[in-house]
């Protein structure tokens, strides 16, 4: 009890001096941004857009992909180019071949650990450089296997949303990072808060205990603003009380949109793993898929990668260039010759395994440590 009231005394006083340490002399945009409500370049709320930030965690498979791209097919954002997704994806029993098509679509490939190992208590310990090799080898892996580039994953999620503070924000500025996000809030979700940078520190409140204590300038963190369902505030679209019809589906996804369209318009996300949620219940998908044909029918909302609303915020065009600056991305063409790669015996430290690859297969399973697989 007493070890708790110091930990809430702690998180208070450093809270309030963190928040004091924030302002608009040390913090100046476009590259800084404190903890705030309001919309970025003073932007009224009738001039800004409403952007939704929709990702998928997880591997990438065939039990999960039609139903992302049954999501996207062909929906388009007001400015007639392609909605976009962020996928922060682990290696376990990733399909590269499928992220590579991902990608293609127009989709935004981030970084969920090259393990992704249980239990979870596991990374609120890790060192920064147990991170970088976690969050650096996936990204290696994923733009070899997948063959994309590189310089388009820039975005990462710690596993469970469990960081180890300080380390995971260290390892991300050895890696030229430039967002992250794991760091859920309850305190800020009504009206919601905007993004902001680690360059004054971490403002707001701390769920999921180690969180940064130090300064990461130009490191961006989306706040996980939870959702409410009856009552509960959850991370992630499977932890709220689960809606029972289509019709519930929707209206949980409606009106927890709807505190941030009413409000301060900070990005709107819906934060899944994998498509757990949908693969229990065909009605989910169907809620889910009439949640966005509402957002469809709004010409201020842009269904866009977490990575390109960022980019938005550093230059934060009003609605009337908004369509211009969400122009259709510009895709490097790459090629993809898929393999099934069979590793057992000594070719893979973590038991057999099959994996799906774009190139030719390396000599032993990618693995932490070694995310090319090199003999
Ligand atoms: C901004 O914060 C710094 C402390 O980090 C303080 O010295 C300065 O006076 C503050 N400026 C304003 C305008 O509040
Ligand atoms: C969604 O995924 C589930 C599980 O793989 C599958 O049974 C279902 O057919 C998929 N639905 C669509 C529309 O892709
Ligand atoms: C979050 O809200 C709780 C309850 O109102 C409060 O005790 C705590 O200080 C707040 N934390 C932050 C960081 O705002
Ligand atoms: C929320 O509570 C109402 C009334 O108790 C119930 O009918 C509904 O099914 C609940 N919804 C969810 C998603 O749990
Ligand atoms: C948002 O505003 C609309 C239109 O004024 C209203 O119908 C709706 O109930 C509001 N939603 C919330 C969650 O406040």
């Amino acid at each position: 009890m007493q070890r708790a009231l110091a930990v809430i005394f702690f998180l208070a006083v450093f809270f309030h001096q963190s928040l004091a340490q924030c302002n608009s002399t040390n913090c100046v945009a476009p590259n800084c941004r404190c903890m705030s409500t309001s919309i970025p370049g003073g932007l009224s709320k009738a001039n800004a857009p409403q952007l939704v930030f929709l990702s998928f965690d997880g591997a990438v498979t065939t039990s999960n992909y039609d139903n992302y791209t049954y999501l996207l097919n062909n929906r388009m954002n007001p400015n007639g180019c392609p909605i976009g997704m962020t996928f922060f994806i682990y290696h376990e029993y990733n399909d590269y071949t499928l992220t590579h098509s991902l990608y293609h679509k127009r989709q935004e490939i981030a970084t969920h650990s090259m393990s992704h190992r249980t239990p979870q208590e596991l990374w609120a310990s890790k060192t920064a450089s147990e991170w970088v090799d976690e969050i650096g080898g996936m990204k290696d892996a994923l733009a070899k296997f997948a063959n994309i580039p590189s310089t388009p994953i820039r975005g990462s999620r710690a596993p469970f949303l469990q960081t180890s503070g300080d380390n995971t924000f260290s390892a991300m500025k050895t890696l030229s990072m430039f967002y992250d996000s794991s760091l859920p809030t309850t305190n800020y979700t009504d009206p919601p808060v905007w993004p902001y940078t680690l360059d004054q520190g971490f403002q707001h409140d701390c769920l999921i205990p180690p969180c940064p204590s130090g300064k990461f300038t130009g490191i961006w963190t989306v706040p996980v603003v939870t959702l409410e369902n009856n009552g509960t505030r959850c991370n992630t679209v499977e932890a709220c009380p689960q809606p029972k019809t289509l019709e519930e589906t929707y209206q949980f996804l409606k009106r927890n949109f709807e505190r941030h369209y009413n409000t301060s318009k900070a990005p709107f996300g819906v934060y899944s793993n994998n498509n757990g949620w949908f693969q229990s219940a065909n009605f989910r998908l169907e809620g889910y898929k009439k949640f966005l044909d509402y957002l469809s029918s709004k010409d201020d909302v842009y269904i866009v990668p977490l990575g390109r609303g960022l980019d938005w915020m550093r230059d934060p065009k009003p609605l009337t260039e908004v369509g211009n600056f969400f122009s259709c991305p510009a895709m490097t063409q790459t090629s993809c010759q898929p393999v099934s790669c069979y590793y057992d015996g000594e070719a893979s430290a973590i038991g057999p395994r099959i994996m799906k690859s774009c190139v030719p297969c390396p000599d032993v399973y990618p693995w932490t440590g070694n995310p090319l697989g090199n003999a």
